[in-house]
């Protein structure tokens, strides 16, 4: 026993002379970790079989708080932790996705240069029928009416009208996960008149000036494939027993196209008056947050009001308004970097396109001259691996065969007030098919479409929209 003591005696006089007398080796120590420190802020090693699609739902619970205004089970519409029939099953291809996306942002771009025919009341039948609204958008459970009923909704922040599909489906419904929604079955439903201020008020959000002689009447486009047209009515919406909305206005949907997959709607958080946010304003104070899943096995949330609000260490960015386009949420970009490095992109690169963030677009698409600077230099740090022809919108491809392992360099990308987003790795590359492997994120064609953060690149941040704070915050680790 004296022996081990005073052996431990010894090394720790041992250890306290070193570190006195042995200077240069601490200095030593100390460059090494700073080199570590810098290696990890220049590069990601992510194993690729991260990026392939999971098979099984891990259940565990995310985050810590369980608040009446936070909404579980936030998934993807595919793949296992699906709640809907077909979504566990049916995974669309990437190819089908980014098709998807393209219509999308082809749509958002259109809706904000003003080049929409908002006075066109026909309404185009689908003319691609693979397409449709978002094929990578994430989904949550709500209940409308009275008694309620629970429906799986696509949120989404590019749009402001919520709407379910509606008996009698007087034009045409598809296939949904959950019965129809009957409001003959609700005490709560009303319609809206026609000749009420809200009924005034779709137009500025769905750019709908169709005429109606007695009940509201709305029509909404989504891209050139997808639209819901119906009754623009009020019942109860409810989040969770102590977050209910009596007189909710919301589209009582009769004639809905586009392959919608098979939810049941879409909830509607854009800015403008008629979204979920600002109705729902007295009391959430229009704040929300959401965090979005890496991977189709895992789940993430949607939260309203300041209680919900996870991340305490949220880093912060003006939102700016834009009267034209009120119901999207723009922001300020300024620069990104690669591996630690800062490209060299002239601001007005950024102020000529404008920026929005947006839930419903995957791929985060870039003002031409931002993107062609990310690209080469991406392609400069992976020198070590195959480059391999382009997939659909993605130029930057590898045939990553043989490996399990990759080393990507970090893409930083800067926000006004000085705020950071450092992608997570799951948003740096995608999978295009076994062995292959793309960057993710596009151009635009041209310098003044807008620049959109798509959600491939938000996933694991809690995102805090503060709209009325004039700010939005990313929160890194707050889901995986
Ligand atoms: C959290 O909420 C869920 C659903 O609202 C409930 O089933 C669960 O019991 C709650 N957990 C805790 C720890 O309160
Ligand atoms: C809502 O309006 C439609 C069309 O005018 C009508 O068929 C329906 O009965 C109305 N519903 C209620 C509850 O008033
Ligand atoms: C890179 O750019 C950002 C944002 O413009 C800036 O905050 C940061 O200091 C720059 N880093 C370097 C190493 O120049
Ligand atoms: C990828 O690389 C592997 C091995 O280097 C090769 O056998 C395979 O044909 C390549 N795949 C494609 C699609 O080029
Ligand atoms: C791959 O990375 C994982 C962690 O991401 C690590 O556990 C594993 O040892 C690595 N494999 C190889 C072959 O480097």
């Amino acid at each position: 026993m004296a022996l081990i003591y005073s052996c431990f005696l010894f090394l720790l006089l041992s250890s306290v002379l070193h570190l006195f007398f042995d200077h240069s080796e601490k200095v030593e120590a100390y460059r090494f970790d700073e080199i570590t420190a810098n290696l990890k802020l220049q590069s990601h090693v992510i194993s690729l079989s991260s990026l392939m699609p999971a098979r099984v739902c891990s259940t565990q619970a995310q985050g810590s708080k369980n608040l009446s205004s936070r909404l579980p089970q936030v998934t993807h519409k595919h793949g296992p932790c699906s709640p809907l029939k077909n979504g566990k099953a049916k995974i669309p291809s990437l190819r089908q996705i980014l098709i998807d996306d393209q219509t999308r942002v082809k749509s958002i771009n259109s809706k904000i240069s003003n080049k929409d025919q908002v006075t066109d009341s026909t309404v185009k039948l689908p003319a691609n029928s693979g397409s449709s609204l978002g094929t990578e958008n994430f989904i949550v459970k709500l209940g409308f009416g009275t008694p309620k009923q629970d429906f799986v909704l696509v949120f989404d922040t590019g749009s402001d009208l919520t709407w379910i599909q509606c008996q009698p489906c007087s034009g045409a419904c598809y296939s949904q996960q959950d019965p129809i929604f009957d409001p003959s079955t609700s005490s709560t439903y009303s319609n809206i008149s026609c000749n009420s201020a809200t009924c005034a008020q779709l137009k500025s959000a769905t750019g709908n000036t169709q005429s109606c002689r007695t009940t509201c009447i709305y029509q909404i486009t989504y891209g050139d494939s997808s639209y819901s047209a119906g009754y623009f009515a009020t019942d109860t919406l409810t989040l969770s027993s102590s977050d209910v909305f009596p007189n909710f206005e919301f589209g009582c949907g009769q004639n809905n196209q586009g392959l919608w997959g098979s939810e049941d709607g879409l909830l509607g958080l854009g800015r403008d008056q008629i979204s979920m946010v600002s109705q729902t304003a007295q009391k959430y104070g229009k704040l929300f947050s959401y965090c979005l899943p890496s991977k189709s096995s895992s789940t993430g949330f949607l939260a309203f009001g300041s209680e919900a609000v996870a991340s305490s260490s949220a880093q912060y960015t003006p939102l700016l308004t834009e009267s034209n386009n009120p119901s999207f949420y723009f922001l300020t970009m300024t620069g990104i970097s690669v591996g630690g490095q800062n490209l060299s992109i002239s601001p007005s690169v950024f102020t000529t396109s404008g920026t929005i963030i947006d839930s419903g677009t995957v791929i985060t698409r870039l003002p031409p001259a931002a993107y062609s600077k990310l690209r080469s230099a991406f392609r400069q740090a992976m020198t070590k691996y195959t480059l391999a022809p382009p997939y659909s919108i993605l130029d930057t491809c590898y045939n990553l065969s043989g490996y399990t392992n990759v080393s990507v360099p970090t893409i930083v990308l800067y926000f006004g007030g000085g705020t950071d987003l450092n992608v997570d790795q799951s948003g740096i590359l995608v999978q295009a098919s076994s062995t292959k492997y793309c960057l993710a994120f596009a151009g635009n064609s041209a310098a003044t479409d807008v620049g959109i953060l798509g959600n491939k690149q938000q996933q694991t941040f809690e995102v805090v929209y503060n709209v009325e704070g004039g700010k939005l915050g990313f929160g890194a680790g707050a889901c995986n």
